[in-house]
């Protein structure tokens, strides 16, 4: 069967990669990208599909699903933890109402696979806070983290009762160069690299010895690539697999980076609001789940990524 993939959200940090990813795979045209507002290309890349989607939308969304019969769907659109604080009942709309609506065109349409991220964020402040299990205490304290723990939930309801095919993944902070994040607790380890480029220093807001589970933004796509590849009787588990990375702090971040520009310095913020979401959330999580179940294998250890993202984007910046 040929496939049509959505996008949905593929603007953001995850959804320039994905995209750019999926159509390695399929094609150009298999892929429709879409978001709320006009993607802006760097120059020379071949621009694809594209439609303006609203996810609160229910008829623009169902338009599109009509137009475009898509076989897959991958749900990104969401307000992070940061941003989330700021405008609660907007993050919970937009990760309720956007999720039910996609699921329940998803089933009418009958498409085969949906993939939707869930993340660390669901963890709280009572979760076991190193090697975080895939099933203990979750309190989740930020709208964004029991948005995305309410949507676990519906996922695997959706599963059950309606045999929707949709699987997820708890992604870490995420650290990549093509893209950068809109809005969460872990942007700094993004815009560690960027500073410490253009600048030479970078003043963080996170306290220097607040790990946080990170992974580079191949392993994420390889991780969301290799997760939908796999037979379905692999994915046991319907709400959503921990996903490890490894355990980073800014601190060991920032020595890192100074083996490839010795002159970087880092300070660091007194008060931030994002340090209590930080404090709230695992410092390393265990993901046998995702090792047992569909052979899940990280490939990029600290070293690795501080020199990829320092080499990309000294090419950019
Ligand atoms: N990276 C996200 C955030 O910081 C967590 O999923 O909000």
């Amino acid at each position: 069967m040929s496939e049509k993939i959505l996008v949905i959200g593929a603007n953001g940090q995850i959804g320039t990669e994905l995209v750019a990813a999926l159509r390695g795979v399929y094609g150009t045209d298999a892929i429709i990208a879409s978001d709320i507002k006009e993607p802006t290309y760097p120059s020379g890349k071949s621009i694809g599909p594209f439609e303006i989607v609203n996810v609160l939308d229910d008829e623009n969304l169902r338009n599109v699903f009509t137009k475009h019969q898509p076989t897959q769907v991958y749900l990104l659109a969401a307000i992070l933890s940061a941003i989330g604080e700021q405008k609660p009942k907007l993050a919970w709309d937009l990760n309720m109402t956007g999720l039910l609506h996609v699921l329940d065109l998803a089933v009418e349409f009958k498409v085969t696979k949906v993939f939707w991220p869930s993340s660390i964020a669901v963890f709280g402040p009572h979760s076991p806070q190193f090697n975080t299990p895939q099933y203990c205490v979750m309190d989740p304290n930020t709208v964004y983290g029991f948005s995305k723990l309410a949507g676990e939930r519906w996922c695997e309801y959706y599963f059950t009762k309606y045999g929707l095919d949709v699987r997820s993944l708890r992604y870490p902070g995420l650290i990549g160069w093509r893209a950068n994040p809109g809005g969460g607790t872990t942007d700094y380890a993004v815009q560690i690299f960027h500073e410490a480029l253009k600048n030479g220093k970078f003043e963080c807001f996170l306290s220097a010895n607040s790990a946080l589970p990170m992974m580079y933004m191949d392993d994420a796509i390889r991780a969301t690539l290799s997760l939908m590849d796999a037979p379905a009787d692999k994915i046991k588990i319907r709400s959503s697999y921990n996903l490890a990375g490894l355990s980073i702090t800014p601190a060991t971040l920032a020595t890192e980076i100074k083996k490839h520009l010795p002159a970087f310095y880092i300070s660091y913020t007194e008060q931030d609001p994002r340090q209590a979401i930080a404090d709230s959330w695992p410092k390393s999580i265990d993901d046998s789940a995702a090792q047992n179940d569909w052979a899940w294998k990280l490939q990029y250890d600290l070293p690795k990524i501080v020199e990829d993202m320092l080499t990309n984007l000294k090419g950019i910046i």
